[in-house]
């Protein structure tokens, strides 16, 4: 079990609504939210078009379960669109994957360095890659290493 596993899932919700403010707030309108999950509150396309009306989100999962639970939550707002990477809508994920892929990103555990790797290429913008309780939190933490989670936004050249 890890206790901290709840704190830290907020805490990436956290992080993830202040990323999306930060892009809204310096003109980005088309974005790809890839791993979604489930929606729930304080989803990338409502804070984004908090930011801009027009502003748009594709999101992609690779479960189909997260995919089918997304189309029916979200059928009821614009602007956005669920990709389901398991089940047949190659073409409307294969964007999303590219991404994903020119990321290297996985559900892989890795050293600060090898996360700091991923960012080769960009502009890291302040705080720099620190613990997702350090990023921008409203309340500070104190063992902010606690909750195990590295977070950082890059902005490409
Ligand atoms: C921690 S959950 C969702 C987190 C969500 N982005 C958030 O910030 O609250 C991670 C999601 O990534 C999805 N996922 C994992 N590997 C993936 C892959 N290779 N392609 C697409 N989705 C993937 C999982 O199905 C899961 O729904």
């Amino acid at each position: 079990m890890v206790p901290e596993l709840r704190d830290t899932a907020l805490l990436n919700r956290e992080f993830l609504g202040r990323a999306v403010e930060l892009l809204a707030g310096n003109g980005i309108r088309q974005f790809i939210d890839i791993g979604s999950g489930l929606p729930t509150q304080g989803s990338v396309h409502e804070i984004a078009q908090d930011a801009n009306p027009k502003a748009r989100v594709v999101y992609v999962d690779n479960d189909p379960v997260v995919c089918a639970h997304g189309r029916a939550l979200l059928e009821s707002s614009e602007g956005h669109a669920t990709a389901d990477r398991s089940a047949g809508r190659e073409e409307e994920a294969k964007t999303g994957m590219e991404v994903y892929r020119s990321s290297n990103a996985s559900a892989i555990p890795r050293s600060r360095d090898q996360v700091v790797k991923l960012f080769d290429g960009f502009d890291v913008v302040e705080p720099g890659i620190v613990w997702i309780a350090e990023w921008g939190a409203t309340t500070p933490v104190d063992d902010p290493e606690k909750y195990f989670v590295y977070a950082g936004v890059g902005r490409k050249p």
